[in-house]
């Protein structure tokens, strides 16, 4: 710990932040409508957006919280990648989204890091967003998106 700090004191230059806040966590369901029973009703979220976004093969759901949100992934088939992923580990938590002000600079400078990326480019994510997945190889574990909101939202 003394000798991290020290490090980081000589330092002067410290990296800007790559993520401006948490976007949303993902959250695979079997049954969009069970999930909102438990999101939408007993947390008391409000629902903010719903839509099959076909290009991911999913239904999604986004709840509001705060300023993230939860975004509740049904797939489309068992040959989708939440479906295979479902088939592996269950309903569950499935992935967290940073969200960025420019995802193609961000791309470049996690490529120039050395993370290994699923999406060298962004595709349509919900809402008209841009989205990016890094490998859970490179992010310990952890499926990693990055999102830049359409209207900087
Ligand atoms: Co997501």
């Amino acid at each position: 710990m003394a000798t991290a700090a020290r490090t980081s004191r000589r330092r002067p230059h410290r990296l800007p932040p790559v993520f401006s806040r948490i976007d949303h966590i993902g959250v695979a369901v079997e049954d969009i409508d069970a999930a909102l029973s438990l999101y939408g009703d007993s947390f008391a979220m409000e629902l903010a957006h719903r839509e099959t976004v076909e290009s991911q093969g999913v239904e999604a759901v986004l709840l509001d919280v705060g300023e993230g949100h939860v975004e509740l992934l049904r797939p489309l088939g068992p040959d989708t990648p939440v479906g295979k992923f479902m088939a592996k580990n269950g309903a569950g938590l499935h992935h967290v989204a940073y969200a960025v002000d420019d995802i193609d600079a961000t791309l470049e400078k996690l490529a120039a890091a050395g993370l290994r990326l699923i999406d060298s480019e962004p595709r349509v994510g919900i809402r008209d967003s841009r989205v990016a997945f890094l490998h859970p190889r490179s992010t310990g574990g952890v499926l990693t998106e990055i999102v830049e909101p359409a209207g900087g939202h």
